[in-house]
């Protein structure tokens, strides 16, 4: 594996690089004052409002709310994993993309004989269910599973026979390919040095990328034996959170699939397959990983996962759309259906039919859907206690949501929902709503009100739009000390700022790419910032003001609410001098 790529490559990087370049020879952009504009790319339109600015090196639709740097806009627009757009633009302005050394880290190695052995062992699992002396056992179980003929050999399954050391003997006993077979998991050293098939007495199914390359192999027992299902450990090839049953072959009936079905099980993908179904995927024994879902997504926009209807169904599926949410670019859609209990889509499938089975899935309802159902089962939103509750639910998992209408029309949502204006809901994700000194309260409370944004905002969106500001920041000990939202992420900017005072816009943001708080500088670095350019400064000044305030009052508010007696001399010095200074 390679290692991570250096931020301050990125940093220079994209410094060399002009965005307007890397759109233009895509979308053809044409001049407009500062900026550049286009018909947006990522969604559809007639007259441009996709804009591109060479100051700061971002894109944004004001149709949609997309929006990035060169880096973001190759990910979407040609669909490249980060890794892949950094090296298309490091070729571009001909320089190497250096990697971080770290100690997992070993020269590239070459996989290409590992991936050939498991094609070995794979077609000798195979060859076993045809030809073994038990094989029977394992037909027998097969059959009374209800699979065809057909689908077992369109999935590749296998049998791994009873006993120690048939695979060894048979892939080949000297000491290379012992070792190779050890590293990707298909024998199991033993303490004295010895080694033992993985595998004994299991049906076979192998997993594959999604290039149709043998990485693993999931065992099921034929029995009642534990445990009911073996999955190859993580090795060189297999990574299990990255990794999905099914696609492989979904991929390779349709080309473009519309949608995805995501299941549990193994028996559950090859049951589908064998009643038409043949779109679904299974993670393999793991909870949804964001990985996968952008696996999916590279091609896929539909994606319906399906749960059992019990309770861990319903955990689950909380699960899967927490990771799903930061994913939610336009365009892009999840869905929940629910199966009745004691049911999964193996047995369903079989006892309704494959027409009955489509209809469930047609029938499954949206993310947003289920968002507010959830949420509405946590608080009542009859009462205003309620209401309240349900905001503050929802408004840190909405401010994952990227940029876009899909956000815009979940906030609208939730403030019909709540019967609160939309501006008070959405607008100030960042006010910190810590009590204040009564000194303060009357200017606080009316900033809450929502003319104008929270000081942190301010202060945020003035640094990303204008990084130079950073010379400003003298004091940064007390903002450091202030306890509220936004904050840490303030601190974080302020901090990466004063180590590189040359970042560019989009260079910062860069470095904020995969991270939990990207939605939030995103949102932040929207267009238009909401002061105008001449009293930026101006503004940023003031916000720091502010936020050097409330540090004071907080102190004051924490070391006066402290018995007397109980602060130290340095403590009460402290006291008087900020009650004198007020
Ligand atoms: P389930 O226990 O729901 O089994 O596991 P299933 O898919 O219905 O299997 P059958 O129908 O009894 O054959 C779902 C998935 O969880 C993982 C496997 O990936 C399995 O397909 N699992 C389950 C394990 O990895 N190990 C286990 O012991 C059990
Ligand atoms: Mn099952």
């Amino acid at each position: 594996m390679a290692g991570r790529i250096p931020s301050t490559f990125i940093d220079e990087l994209l410094a060399r690089t002009d965005i307007v370049d890397v759109i233009d020879a895509r979308v053809p952009l044409i001049k407009k004052g500062r900026e550049f504009q286009a018909c947006c790319p990522f969604h559809h339109e007639k007259t441009p409002s996709f804009t591109v600015s060479q100051v700061k090196q971002f894109y944004h639709c004001f149709g949609c709310g997309a929006h990035g740097t060169a880096i973001g806009f190759l990910m979407e627009y040609e669909n490249m994993p980060f890794p892949e757009a950094v090296e298309d633009l490091a070729a571009k302005a001909g320089t190497e993309v250096p990697r971080d050394e770290d100690e997992n880290d070993k020269p590239r190695e070459n996989l290409a004989p590992l991936f050939s052995l498991m094609e070995q062992v794979s077609d000798w699992y195979k060859q076993q269910l045809k030809s073994h002396p038990q094989k029977e056992s394992a037909i027998a179980y097969l059959k009374q599973r209800g699979l065809s003929g057909e689908i077992a050999a369109r999935y590749g399954l296998g049998f791994a026979p009873e006993g120690w050391s048939h695979l060894h003997e048979a892939i080949g006993e000297d000491n290379n390919t012992t070792q190779q077979l050890t590293r990707t998991g298909m024998l199991i050293e033993k303490e004295n040095g010895g080694h033992y098939d993985r595998f004994r007495n299991r049906i076979i199914f192998p997993i594959h990328d999604t290039r149709g390359r043998v990485i693993g192999f999931g065992g099921r027992v034929l029995g009642d034996d534990k445990p009911k299902y073996l999955n190859s450990p993580e090795s060189p090839l297999f990574h299990k959170g990255q990794e999905l049953y099914g696609l492989y072959q979904a991929r390779k009936n349709n080309r473009n699939l519309t949608q995805a079905l995501v299941v549990e099980g193994y028996m559950d993908v090859v049951a589908l397959a064998q009643f038409g179904i043949r779109y679904s995927v299974a993670t393999l024994g793991t909870a949804t990983t964001p990985d996968h879902l952008n696996q999916l997504f590279r091609s896929i926009s539909r994606i319906v996962f399906c749960f059992d209807g019990d309770r861990a169904g319903r955990d689950a599926a909380v699960k899967a759309m927490d990771t799903a949410i930061p994913l939610l670019r336009d365009g892009r859609e999840v869905l929940f259906m629910f199966l009745p209990d004691g049911e999964d889509p193996d047995s369903l499938v079989r006892t309704e039919g494959t027409q009955q089975f489509e209809q469930r899935i047609s029938e499954a309802i949206p993310l947003s859907q289920f968002f507010f159902a959830q949420l509405e089962q946590q608080a009542d939103i009859h009462s205003l206690d309620g209401r309240a509750k349900l905001v503050s639910l929802a408004r840190p998992k909405l401010s994952r949501l990227p940029a876009g209408m899909f956000r815009e029309m979940m906030f609208k949502q939730l403030s019909n929902l709540v019967d609160l204006e939309e501006e008070t809901i959405s607008g100030h994700l960042l006010e910190p709503d810590i009590p204040k000194p009564a000194t303060r309260t009357k200017q606080a409370s009316s900033n809450q009100r929502g003319q104008s944004p929270s000081p942190v905002r301010t202060a945020l969106s003035a640094l990303l739009h204008n990084p130079h500001l950073i010379e400003q920041i003298t004091e940064l000990e007390p903002l450091k000390q202030i306890d509220g939202p936004g904050i840490p992420l303030l601190i974080e900017v302020i901090e990466t700022l004063q180590q590189h005072p040359n970042l560019t816009p989009a260079a910062l943001l860069e470095r904020w790419r995969g991270r939990e708080s990207e939605g939030v500088l995103h949102k932040v670095a929207q267009w238009n910032p909401p002061i105008p350019e001449e009293g930026i400064e101006h503004e940023f000044q003031g916000a720091i003001k502010q936020l050097l305030a409330l540090s004071r009052d907080q102190l004051t508010e924490s070391l006066y609410s402290r018995p007397l007696n109980e602060l130290s001399a340095e403590e009460r010095t402290k006291l008087q001098q900020l009650l004198s200074a007020q």
